[in-house]
């Protein structure tokens, strides 16, 4: 086989790499990007340790006290590169329709002169100065038949060594690639060269910024952020964004969703998807502890935050995690609230903007009900619970986060790592809304679930840059990650559930749910996290069907008397609070609804059109 020689930069490809077109194509992108070396990473532990000794050397980490936090690191961020930025998030189809009217589009000849071609294209010398890493990564177990495997070449060694935790990384997945497999390949860099002599950033990027994808040629091109989705491209770029064009033309679903077991008293193990938007509790529900009252109910964790799902040929919905780690948000996290997110945080861990204590571990808002007395805060400045309460300054960015790895989770499930998956038996959506959505409905049908999952609203968070607690329609938690145009994956969800009912299999339910109802002091009235065991139990038992439940203007919801309250203090009064159907709020609602849907004219399915206005005429009536 013919190497590609590179002029002034040695490819310096192992010999184990025997995949030509992988050679040619690094060695372009080194000469694009005017790279001083290429490394490509093996996925050791050694490399790993090594890849970390040399970022806390570069100050981009600092070693945390071994005997408080074994083997774990801090990174903290520059503070203009601290979330996902969706409005710099392009999905480059030839046709604009295709990207459809809820995604940022651009011809894909324009994007690549702006990108690639051009004089002034952003990724030429981009990594000058830089070390190009070389991480190849499956998505699925390695070797799999429905993993599919990834290179990402990027300049940052931070990038490197959070993939080695959220995804299968490194030589293994080369000798699976052999000489010919497919890869899409994901190119990013911080947009930020280095000059001869001068001293780099503790987390180089750039105020311009394009997380770009072209879902035609299956590739994806990141400028300019270092910092969670817009640089580890295995994850929404690469399982969301890229995987639903491969599922819409290949009859599967690629969906942001948790994947949990939930096993009944008497032992019946059910598998649960679910999707809500980022930061409204993915990570939190699918490592939920039920609570003392709820005796014998034990809940496992398959996936935190994304869900490939395949039909069988048995006529049910099979899930797969493939993601190997969490990237999860740190604030809000405490021992009461997630117990086994926290005991998968002991050890093992990079850390993203948290705190630093004196003594050298982390700590972040709702942490602990007091904070330590003295703080080193995510910007390096001091910080006091006096500050604070002056101030306002957060310790922790509110989207601080982890990275660490699936196994170090008390509560996984023994199949997270089946590649066949596991049969889905529920999928639920929920958003976070201080009012009009109930704690809890069921679809009466597929169509009224996809209608529901459709209009969903959820208010903003800071995963996201931007304005946050306002609210928008969130289709599916999937407005910043779907590839394509939104009305046909409405249509890809229906054609699929039509398919399945055509085999004569049984169709998961679909529940909507709302955790975050806010009382007129502006607290969350649902207690929440292992609280939520309550609607789950009563999910089951609608599977079962022994659960009770109302029908009403747009699905069923249970009665006071429906849950189970043992063991929890929660009266008919505040049940109604968060279950209330007020008649002006949900006319207001459709409102909302009909404006997305009027965005989403083009190819939007009539059996959605048919289904609201059955609910406007039952709100009417
Ligand atoms: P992404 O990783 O961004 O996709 O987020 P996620 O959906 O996994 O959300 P996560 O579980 O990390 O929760 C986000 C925030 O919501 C955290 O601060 C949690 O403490 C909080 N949260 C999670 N579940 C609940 C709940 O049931 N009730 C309330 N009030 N807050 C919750
Ligand atoms: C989300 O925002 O939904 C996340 C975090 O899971 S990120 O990986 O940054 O997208
Ligand atoms: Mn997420």
């Amino acid at each position: 086989m013919n190497r590609p020689v590179l002029e002034g930069v040695r490819l310096n490809a192992p010999a184990y790499v025997r995949h030509a077109r992988l050679l040619s194509w690094v060695a372009e992108m080194a000469a694009l990007t005017e790279a001083r070396e290429v490394y490509w990473c093996d996925g050791s532990q050694e490399e790993y340790d090594r890849l970390c000794a040399q970022l806390v050397a570069a100050g981009t980490m600092k070693r945390l006290n071994p005997e408080l936090r074994p083997n774990s690191y801090l990174a903290c961020s520059d503070p203009s590169d601290v979330a996902r930025v969706e409005d710099r998030t392009y999905i480059c189809s030839q046709r604009k329709e295709d990207a459809g009217p809820t995604n940022n589009w651009m011809a894909p000849a324009e994007m690549r002169e702006l990108l690639q071609t051009g004089q002034k294209a952003l990724f030429r010398g981009a990594m000058r100065g830089r070390t190009l890493y070389v991480v190849p990564f499956s998505m699925g177990p390695i070797g799999s038949p429905i993993a599919h495997i990834g290179v990402e070449l990027s300049d940052s060694p931070y990038v490197a060594v959070n993939m080695k935790i959220m995804t299968r990384m490194g030589r293994a997945v080369l000798d699976v690639l052999g000489s010919d497999g497919f890869f899409v390949p994901c190119i990013h860099t911080v947009g930020a060269p280095l000059e001869a002599g001068q001293k780099d950033a503790a987390w180089p990027c750039n105020k311009t910024k394009y997380i770009v994808h072209y879902p035609e040629t299956q590739e994806i091109w990141s400028y300019g952020s270092g910092y969670g989705g817009n640089a580890l491209l295995g994850k929404k770029c690469f399982a969301l964004r890229i995987a639903s064009t491969m599922g819409r033309d290949q009859g599967w679903l690629a969906e942001h969703m948790l994947i949990l077991g939930v096993t009944s008293p008497k032992g019946k193990k059910y598998h649960v998807a679910a999707a809500f938007p980022s930061a409204c509790g993915k990570t939190n529900f699918a490592m939920l502890i039920p609570p003392a009252g709820l005796k014998g109910w034990k809940v496992t964790t398959i996936g935190d935050d994304i869900a490939w799902i395949k039909p069988h040929a048995d006529g049910r919905l099979y899930a797969i995690n493939p993601e190997a780690g969490y990237f999860g948000v740190a604030p809000g996290t405490n021992h009461k609230t997630n117990e086994n997110c926290m005991a998968s945080l002991a050890r093992d861990v990079i850390f993203t903007n948290v705190a630093l204590t004196d003594d050298g571990d982390v700590w972040w808002e709702g942490m602990t009900d007091t904070p330590p007395a003295h703080l080193t805060d995510w910007q390096g400045k001091d910080w006091t619970p006096g500050i604070a309460k002056e101030t306002g300054a957060k310790a922790a960015h509110p989207n601080a986060r982890f990275t660490v790895s699936a196994i170090n989770n008390p509560a996984l499930d023994a199949e997270w790592d089946n590649p066949n998956g596991v049969a889905i038996d529920a999928f639920i959506f929920g958003g976070r809304r201080s009012t009009t959505v109930p704690l809890v409905t069921e679809a009466r049908d597929w169509t009224e679930g996809v209608y529901m999952a459709a209009t969903m609203g959820s208010e903003t968070t800071a995963a996201a840059a931007g304005a946050q607690g306002v609210v928008r329609r969130d289709p599916f938690a999937m407005l910043p990650f779907t590839g394509y145009n939104m009305s046909d994956y409405f249509q890809h969800w229906l054609d699929l559930g039509a398919k399945l009912q055509a085999s004569g299999s049984t169709l998961p339910k679909i529940y909507c749910v709302n955790w975050f109802r806010k009382g007129a002091d502006g607290k969350f009235v649902w207690p929440g996290y292992g609280e939520n065991m309550r609607v789950l139990e009563w999910m089951v038992e609608r599977l079962e069907g022994t659960g009770g439940g109302e029908e009403h203007v747009f699905g069923v919801t249970p009665n006071y008397e429906h849950l189970n309250w043992t063991g929890l203090d929660f009266s008919r009064a505040q049940f109604d609070q968060v279950t209330r159907i007020d008649a002006a709020e949900w006319k207001a609602e459709m409102v909302l609804h009909s404006e997305l849907f009027n965005q989403l004219s083009y190819h939007l399915p009539a059996a959605l059109q048919a289904t609201k206005s059955k609910i406007e005429a039952r709100l009417a009536a």
